[in-house]
């Protein structure tokens, strides 16, 4: 057919046209990409093999009805997905099948991470809920009259009923973020005051776990910011580096400026926040800013912790067009370093 390939590589999917003889009469660069670079020409049932989709061809030569199916591939261990429609074409020279391929990867990936979600939720919810149930039935049962036993349920049940307030906090502060993340944030916001007073509030529970905290301001330095998410990601990273610090532990913040970052290629504010704890795994660190992920579930649940904060953190950054790094050597401590492009006037 004159023209044929001008129109599939019209169309921003892949597809390709079964005409005479029942061959491959036509292929965009998108399909060639997927099924073979040498197909053209050959019969459909020896370039096509996956069953379903020839099924679907073959009946829709015969009786012209539009079909749909599904088409799995996986190449280097990505798995993709695609909802095929086949239809019978005519033209004024020809006549045919036209099949074209709808990626649904993306979709199902979203769908799959939805699904994860409601199901992680879910998780951390029902612990500390099962916990207060029972402790509610011991107080209006055996414990009823027991005052020491009273007051020691109360307390465990105020430290559950904080957990769930905490894990609700941050689940609307993520999806707070996660909404704003286009929206480029515009006040002048002074690094070197937001990390003077998260360094400030940190300091008790500095005290209580026994760590050092080491921060000297320097002149200030101005980033485009909004200022309660900037102290949420300091926050939450000189916090894990305290928490996770372990015994003897020193943390240091810094605060630089580069007058043109590799990453961003503009001048940058650059926060490290380095402990000198026990480090993370390597083959943990690409994974630690997915939402409830956690190197030590356990131990960061004792600690209060939902593994949410560097998912926060990552998103807030994201949002002032920033970079997060995570740096670390097992046994020598962990480096988080956050690069914000400069204010400019
Ligand atoms: N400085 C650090 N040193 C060692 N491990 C760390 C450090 N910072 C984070 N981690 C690890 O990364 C995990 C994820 O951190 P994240 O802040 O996202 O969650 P969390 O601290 O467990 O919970 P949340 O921050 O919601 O209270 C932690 O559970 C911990 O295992
Ligand atoms: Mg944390």
């Amino acid at each position: 057919m004159r023209g044929l390939a001008s129109f599939l590589a019209g169309l921003p999917f892949a597809a390709l046209l079964i005409g005479p003889g029942e061959r491959i009469a036509g292929v965009n660069a998108a399909a060639r990409e997927m099924l073979g670079h040498a197909i053209e020409g050959r019969h459909f049932l020896t370039a096509l093999r996956q069953p379903d989709m020839l099924e679907a061809i073959e009946a829709t030569l015969r009786d012209h009805t539009p079909r749909k199916t599904t088409y799995h591939t996986s190449d280097a261990g990505r798995e993709s997905t695609y909802k095929v429609h086949v239809a019978h074409v005519e033209t004024d020279e020809t006549s045919g099948v036209l099949v074209c391929f709808e990626d649904m990867t993306e979709r199902e990936q979203a769908a799959q991470m939805r699904r994860d979600f409601v199901a992680n939720v879910s998780h951390e919810l029902r612990t500390p809920l099962t916990a207060l149930l029972g402790f509610i039935e011991t107080l209006q049962g055996p414990a009823r009259h027991d005052e020491a036993a009273i007051d020691r349920f109360l307390g465990i049940m105020q430290v559950e009923a904080s957990r769930m307030e905490r894990l609700v906090r941050d689940l609307l502060s993520l999806s707070r973020v996660e909404g704003e993340e286009r929206v480029r944030p515009r006040e002048a916001i002074n690094l070197s005051e937001v990390l003077g007073s998260v360094v400030y509030m940190l300091r008790p529970l500095a005290r209580d776990s026994g760590a050092e905290l080491v921060f000297e301001p320097i002149e200030d330095t101005a980033v485009p910011g909004d200022a309660d998410q900037l102290q949420q990601v300091f926050t939450n990273l000189i916090e894990n580096a305290i928490k996770y610090g372990g015994t003897g532990n020193r943390v240091t913040i810094t605060l630089d400026r580069h007058p043109k970052d590799p990453a961003l290629r503009l001048p940058a504010g650059v926060v490290r926040v380095a402990d000198t704890g026990p480090g993370i795994d390597p083959l943990h660190v690409p994974r630690l800013t997915e939402r409830f992920y956690r190197v030590d579930t356990h131990r960061s649940r004792q600690m209060g912790g939902t593994g949410l904060g560097l998912a926060i953190v990552k998103h807030i950054v994201n949002r002032h067009r920033g970079r997060l790094r995570i740096a670390s050597t097992p046994g020598a401590g962990s480096e988080f370093t956050v690069i914000l492009p400069l204010w400019s006037a």
